[in-house]
């Protein structure tokens, strides 16, 4: 049977229900596989990917290629979710036509089914203007990591006088100019809630409460692969850092006894006498364990 794939109408649709809408990080192909699998609904190339995969502290110098790059694994390990292309710091900032003409390539060679733009009220005619020429557009507001700087670090947004009115001028504009969906990043649950039942596209939360239509985290800190890394936001749903320690050793040690490779990991010169693969990917000490 052929799969459904989740579409912008897929999640309009889950909100009007009230069937919340799970998003992940992805990065590559294996992951974006994996991930597709477990049901994910979205697969976000998110720029955290500079953090996460390049080991820099911020988002910020990630480059549209590096993005497009991981864009196209990832697009190709998903058969149902949706894929949405993160546009990087500097990529859409400068015009129209440049966020344009980028948003363009996230589609035509990173093979993304949409793009997501941090920001509010500030690029309602960009997004305006993407929807129009047929890129459908995620928003982003709240904490936007492409803006560490101005805002003086990782800090929750809209706690200011006028914040929740501008967290919710800024949705509304996004939603007016054809967004399709608006991740809520780190702002207080209440605001969160209340600009879910003020807009009528799917809102996807990071830090943002229960209230969103939908939930979004790195994938890398839900499977719990940095031990350093916990912020409150997060639930570790595995310790991947444990687990993967854990084998490593395993091979290591194996390596070093002469325990690994075994015949059976090994080829005969007559096929006829060797001793058949073992069926899973299961290595010999983690095996025994
Ligand atoms: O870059 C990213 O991964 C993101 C999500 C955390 C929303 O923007």
């Amino acid at each position: 049977m052929k799969t459904q794939k989740v579409t912008i109408h897929t999640l309009r649709t889950m909100k009007e229900r009230g069937e919340k809408i799970a998003m992940l990080t992805a990065y590559d192909a294996t992951f974006a596989r994996l991930l597709d699998e477990a049901g994910a609904d979205v697969l976000l190339v998110g720029d955290s990917l500079g953090m996460v995969i390049q080991g820099n502290d911020t988002t910020l110098p990630v480059t549209l290629d590096e993005i497009i790059y991981h864009c196209r694994a990832v697009a190709r390990g998903a058969q149902r979710a949706q894929v949405v292309g993160d546009m990087p710091f500097m990529s859409y900032q400068t015009s129209i036509e440049q966020g344009m003409a980028n948003a363009g390539r996230m589609v035509k060679e990173g093979g993304a089914h949409a793009i997501k733009l941090e920001g509010g009220a500030q690029h309602a005619e960009l997004v305006y203007r993407l929807v129009a020429a047929g890129i459908p557009v995620m928003g982003h507001v709240g904490l936007t990591p492409q803006s560490f700087h101005q805002m003086g670090g990782f800090k929750i947004q809209g706690r200011e006088p006028g914040g929740k009115d501008r967290l919710l001028d800024d949705a509304r504009a996004l939603a007016e100019a054809g967004a399709y969906a608006i991740v809520l990043e780190g702002i207080p649950s209440e605001i969160a809630a209340e600009i879910t039942a003020a807009v009528a596209v799917p809102t996807i939360g990071i830090g943002a409460g229960v209230g969103c239509d939908g939930q979004v985290l790195v994938c890398y800190d839900m499977l719990g692969m940095d031990d350093s890394f916990k912020p409150k936001f997060v639930r570790r749903f595995e310790q991947l850092s444990l687990r993967i320690r854990t084998a490593v050793q395993a091979y290591v040690s194996d390596v070093r006894s002469g325990a690994f490779p075994g015949e059976q990991e090994s080829f005969a010169l007559d096929p006829r006498s060797a001793t058949p693969a073992p069926d899973a990917r299961v290595y010999s000490t983690v095996a025994k364990k």
